[in-house]
């Protein structure tokens, strides 16, 4: 399979650029700049594409490359920063710009340049820079200009090398995915052939030759990098596998059952689910404290996963669903530099004792993740299941956690659910639930006064759960679920909805 390597220069978008190009139905895997020309070469790359970058490209320090990468043959793309350092080391010169260009930039093209093929002359494009291209490096050409930029994308046809000021890989560059298809496509000569039926018959022959005979062991959370982890690996090393599964009873109604069906009965998973509910709770009877409710769950869940490693015995492998943005995040390290942790719990492979870590999934988008897991065959409602935090319902039962006052939201919540779902809001939103706030107040429900808990109702929309907005749900909706929560559901008399957006307030409520 033809692939493309990205070299990241810290820019903010990077793993745009890279999801952008599998997007094109293309391969391409991100590295930092400053991997040995051997690397390179071992990867073997069919392109390259630079990534823009913070840094300014003549200051001392400023991220280099060998110069001997433009003179492999392979095509060569530069974004931003990617194009000022092609033309810094190859014989143009840099400055700081007279204007700094942020935002939707009018950019012209000349209308002989492939990279441009078949797109309109003049169009939008997102410029950030403060640095330019004073003089473009001998055997380029300019392709593109803006008002304030006279060097706003280079061509050197015979060598591919090609350089754009702009971000190509940002929605508000109207024609962001075709310069990149004419580069890859039509400069390149790729195709789009990345498919993930492909990808998984890969994945699952790498994963056989990885782990050979041996056994590995999974912890499955409910969530969708695990179950996705879980029917890979099962598919590649059959009972080799083995889940713990840990219920600690803070999960949502159903749950614990659907995750254990899917995985036991379609997957045939030798799944261990153990049903520690009992224990969850006693350790957090009396305690009010958020923080020091994830504690105890962290600590909890490692003492029961210790007790049913020690009886499983020594493994080969320890499975995690790390997924790519973990590993990009972390600054790319050797193999597994990313523990991912199930319930916060940050030292979970300490207290099992395994060989190697395997993780499936270190290479996939989490969109990607979803379509692998269509793949093998896991359900809608897991796969697309809504982020939800390691310590569960604890955090959304404020206060003190109890047996009723999970019940009581386990349903509301259910119904919540339900109704967004039926209103074809269930993908939109990103993440909705009910939180059982600790308020009791006063209402009439037929001839008789009651004294019940409110329920706080919370959606947002985010792109990455740093920041969010409150979803503006439809009053309709709104209306039909707390009808049907307080007249469905015991010992609620009372619904919010929370307009708060992140920042000020937090996505949780605890
Ligand atoms: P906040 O409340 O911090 O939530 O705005 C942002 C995202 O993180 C999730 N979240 C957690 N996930 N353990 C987790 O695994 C936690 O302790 C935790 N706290 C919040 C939250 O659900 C949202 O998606």
């Amino acid at each position: 399979m033809k692939k493309v390597l990205v070299l990241d220069f810290g820019g903010q978008y990077n793993l745009l650029v890279a999801r952008r190009i599998r997007e094109c139905g293309v391969y391409c895997e991100i590295k930092p700049y400053h991997i040995s020309m051997e690397k390179v070469r071992d990867f073997a790359p069919d392109a390259m594409v630079f990534t823009g970058g913070p840094a300014t490209v003549f200051a001392p320090n400023a991220p280099m490359v060998d110069p001997a990468i433009f003179h492999m043959g392979v095509p060569v793309l530069g974004i931003c920063y990617g194009l000022q350092l092609m033309m810094h080391l190859m014989g143009g010169r840099c400055c700081a710009a007279e204007t700094r260009e942020y935002g939707k930039t009018e950019l012209t093209h000349t209308g002989d340049s492939p990279l441009f093929d078949g797109i309109e002359k003049t169009a939008i494009y997102w410029m950030s820079h403060g640095v330019e291209v004073e003089s473009i490096a001998p055997g380029f050409r300019v392709i593109a200009t803006t008002a304030g930029c006279a060097h706003a994308a280079v061509e050197c046809a015979e060598q591919k090398l090609y350089g754009v000021q702009f971000h190509p890989e940002v929605m508000h560059t109207v024609h962001g995915r075709e310069i990149l298809q004419n580069f890859l496509y039509k400069i390149c000569g790729f195709k789009p052939e990345w498919s993930m039926a492909d990808y998984m018959e890969k994945a699952v022959a790498e994963c056989r030759a990885k782990i050979g005979s041996g056994k590995v062991l999974l912890a499955l959370s409910g969530g969708v990098d695990s179950a996705v982890a879980a029917a890979l690996l099962q598919k590649a090393v059959g009972n080799q596998l083995t889940c713990i599964f840990v219920d600690h009873g803070l999960l949502r109604k159903n749950e614990g059952d659907d995750v254990e069906r899917v995985m036991r009965d379609q997957f045939h998973v030798n799944m261990k689910r153990i049903n520690a509910q009992e224990r969850f709770l006693s350790r957090l009877a009396g305690v009010t404290d958020p923080e020091r409710k994830r504690k105890i769950i962290g600590e909890e869940f490692i003492r029961v996963f210790e007790e049913e490693g020690r009886k499983i015995g020594k493994v080969d492998f320890l499975a995690q669903g790390t997924i790519y943005p973990d590993v990009v995040e972390s600054g790319f390290g050797g193999e597994s530099v990313v523990i991912k942790s199930h319930h916060n719990v940050g030292g979970l492979p300490d207290c099992v004792d395994f060989k190697e870590i395997v993780e499936p999934l270190r290479r996939l988008f989490k969109d990607e993740v979803r379509q692998l897991g269509l793949e093998l065959g896991l359900p809608e409602s897991l796969v697309w299941r809504q982020p939800f935090p390691g310590p569960g319902l604890a955090i959304r039962v404020i206060g003190e956690v109890t047996e009723e006052k999970l019940a009581i939201l386990r349903e509301a919540d259910a119904i919540f659910r339900e109704e967004m779902a039926l209103a074809g809001l269930d993908r939109s939103v990103n993440q909705y639930f009910a939180v059982l706030t600790n308020l009791r107040s006063v209402g009439v429900m037929g001839d008789e006064r009651t004294y019940d808990y409110t329920l706080a109702l919370r959606a947002v929309e985010t792109q990455d759960f740093m920041t969010a907005t409150w979803s503006r749900l439809p009053y309709d909706l709104l209306d039909k679920v707390s009808n049907r929560i307080v007249g469905e559901v015991k010992h609620i008399n009372r619904i919010c909805y929370d307009v708060t957006s992140k920042p000020p307030a937090t996505v949780e409520w605890e």
